[in-house]
């Protein structure tokens, strides 16, 4: 078997792991070594007495900044130095980042494993992000109290694209953002359900046809009415993708217009299939 996908995780709360990530499949998978977590406790590189790991900002202004050797001692330790052959990717998990998206996951799902850098308090000395290459990645424009809860995150959604670990290999393909789009709407049994307020809410008569064409029809147009509503900042760069495709279907059907009313045409004027 070759080497497990790595998370190796930078953090003050090396207790915070693997959290959530030790229950359902993730924890089945980190269990059977399809991932291997390292936890890497930054106190640990302190170098003075009290073991501090962050001071008071050059400039002054509120907080505490992590220091740059005592980070950069931990990052060498584990990760390595920068250039260091296998060393893999080395993310920063900061508000200021680049927006982790499901293309990012994927990226990194399909490489050897990730380090991760949990920062807290106001952040971390600058120069350790140049000296490093640090990539620095966000989960929202949102702050958190640390790192550390974007660290799981973002390995759930890693974890659950490594192979071998999500039970239905065809639900990935499917889901919200493979294609472009965010996901269809679900219906499951009853197929009339009243609710609390004794509304009766039936499936979608299309999804008990049995006709897989329709459904998968139905689900396309549901996908790409939903995405256009709630994010044009998706549906922008699908639309632009698609044009082509949907131009070359409108012409179609106004040739086919066009055929059927010169033909309508054609059987009026001879009188041909109208019932007098
Ligand atoms: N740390 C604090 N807030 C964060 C965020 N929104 N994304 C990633 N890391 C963070």
């Amino acid at each position: 078997m070759s080497a497990a996908w790595t998370a190796r995780v930078l953090t003050l709360f090396p207790e915070m792991f693997p959290g959530p990530l030790g229950a359902s499949l993730a924890g089945k998978a980190l269990e059977n070594g399809v991932w291997a977590l390292e936890t890497v406790d930054i106190r640990e590189f302190a170098r003075d007495k009290h073991r501090s790991v962050d001071d008071t900002p050059f400039g002054g202004g509120p907080g505490m900044v992590m220091r740059p050797d005592v980070l950069d001692a931990a990052l060498e330790a584990s990760a390595g130095a920068p250039g260091t052959p296998g060393r893999g990717r080395v993310l920063y998990l900061t508000p200021r980042g680049r927006l982790l998206d499901q293309a990012l996951v994927r990226e990194l799902a399909a490489g050897s494993g990730v380090t991760l850098l949990c920062g807290r308090y106001e952040g971390v000395d600058e120069r350790l992000i140049a000296a490093h290459a640090l990539e620095e990645v966000s989960l929202g424009d949102f702050v958190l109290s640390g790192g550390e809860p974007a660290a799981l995150v973002l390995l759930d959604a890693c974890v659950r694209l490594l192979p071998g670990v999500m039970g239905n290999a065809g639900t990935a393909g499917e889901e919200s953002f493979e294609g472009g789009l965010l996901e269809y709407p679900h219906y499951t049994r009853p197929a009339l359900w009243t609710d609390g307020q004794r509304v009766e809410r039936a499936v979608p008569e299309v999804l008990l046809s049995g006709h897989h064409e329709k459904v998968a029809a139905w689900r396309l147009a549901e996908a790409e009415a939903i995405t256009r509503a709630r994010r044009p900042d998706l549906w922008a760069p699908y639309a632009e993708a698609h044009r082509a495709e949907w131009d070359a279907l409108e012409a179609k059907k106004r040739r086919r217009q066009r055929k059927n009313r010169t033909a309508d045409g054609k059987s009026a004027s001879t009188g041909e299939g109208q019932v007098s």
